[in-house]
């Protein structure tokens, strides 16, 4: 049987990891990372068959699992990856994909779908999977996040406002969980070479000679920059996925940074770049507006307990 060199490490007890989206991509490229680790993987992919990569690996279970479906299929799902190792220690959301185009031009069902995979597929997997963590009193769960949930382009707003969501949605899951034992977080990543700027997986409204005239340069921009993106992004997906299990499992971190992990991590240089950009213009702008926005207090307010520090 074909398997990861590497034996269950002496240092810690072999994790199970359920992890969305592995037919290609990061995905694809994370099942056998875990699996060299010494870890167990429940594999999922909306087409089992796209999971056949896998067959000759041993400590791996594949499950048809499509992020989109309702609540109940969910659930049987979830119970399936429970009972295959006996549990679930590490849930990676995954799973997404990318809608370009105007907002004047997207139809709602196309931007309604996107958030249904990307947002409400993580959030509802995530909300099954809850209670056995809770139960355990332990789990790590992982989101993966973008530098376009934290900088909007025009024709990218579907995607940028799913991420986006996705940040604030879990930014608060992990304080709800944090005394619970369940560690989260959402991964910033970069740009990398997957497949999804692929033709075969490109979403939206791009062409320039359909659609409204105004928006024609908008989208030949972005129709531009993902073809000349597209096999040439910086990072390299074999390499972000070791820093997965990394944060999975805490691994080939120095001990400063385990004692205070960050809710949010970036992946990848150009995710440094894009978080440190984010801020330092936020900043900015707050020096230059903070009179203006403080105008509008009472001027004889007082201090009352803060949901905000
Ligand atoms: N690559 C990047 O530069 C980059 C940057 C920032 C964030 N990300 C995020 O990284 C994650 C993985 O993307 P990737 O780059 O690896 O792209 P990818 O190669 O296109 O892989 C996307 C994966 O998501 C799966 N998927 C899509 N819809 C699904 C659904 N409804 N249910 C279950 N699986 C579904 C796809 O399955 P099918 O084969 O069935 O379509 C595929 O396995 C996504 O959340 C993406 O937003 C990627």
């Amino acid at each position: 049987m074909q398997n990861s060199n590497h034996k269950p490490q002496d240092a810690r007890q072999s994790k199970v990891w359920l992890v969305t989206g592995c037919s290609s991509g990061f995905g694809r490229s994370l099942v056998p990372a875990i699996l060299a680790r010494g870890d167990r993987v429940v594999a999922t992919a909306r087409r089992v068959s796209d999971l056949d990569y896998l067959q000759h690996f041993e400590n791996v279970k594949l499950l048809q699992l499509d992020v989109t479906s309702p609540d109940h299929v969910l659930s049987e799902k979830v119970e399936a990856a429970i009972s295959a190792f006996g549990g679930i220690d590490v849930l990676v959301n995954n799973a997404g994909y990318v809608l370009s185009g105007v907002w004047e031009e997207l139809r709602p069902e196309d931007t309604k779908w996107q958030f249904e995979t990307n947002f409400f597929g993580a959030l509802n997997l995530t909300r099954v999977v809850l209670p056995h963590m809770r139960s355990k009193g332990a789990g790590v769960i992982l989101f993966m996040g973008s530098i376009s949930g934290w900088h909007g382009v025009a024709a990218g707003g579907a995607y940028s406002a799913s991420k986006f969501a996705l940040e604030g949605a879990v930014e608060c899951l992990a304080k709800e969980v944090k005394a619970i034992g369940i560690r989260v977080h959402i991964l910033v990543i970069g740009q990398f070479r997957t497949n999804i700027l692929d033709a075969k997986n490109k979403k939206g409204k791009l062409d320039a000679d359909e659609g409204i005239v105004e928006y024609a340069a908008i989208k030949k921009q972005m129709a531009d920059i993902h073809a000349v993106t597209q096999g040439a992004q910086p990072g390299d997906p074999s390499l972000a996925v070791e820093r997965i299990v990394d944060l999975g499992v805490l691994e080939n971190i120095a001990h400063e940074h385990v004692d205070n992990l960050p809710l949010r991590i970036p992946i990848g240089s150009d995710a440094v770049s894009v978080m440190r950009n984010k801020c330092q213009d936020t900043l900015t702008l707050l020096d230059k507006w903070a009179d203006f926005a403080s105008s509008t207090d009472y001027p004889d307010k007082i201090a009352v307990p803060g949901y905000y520090r």
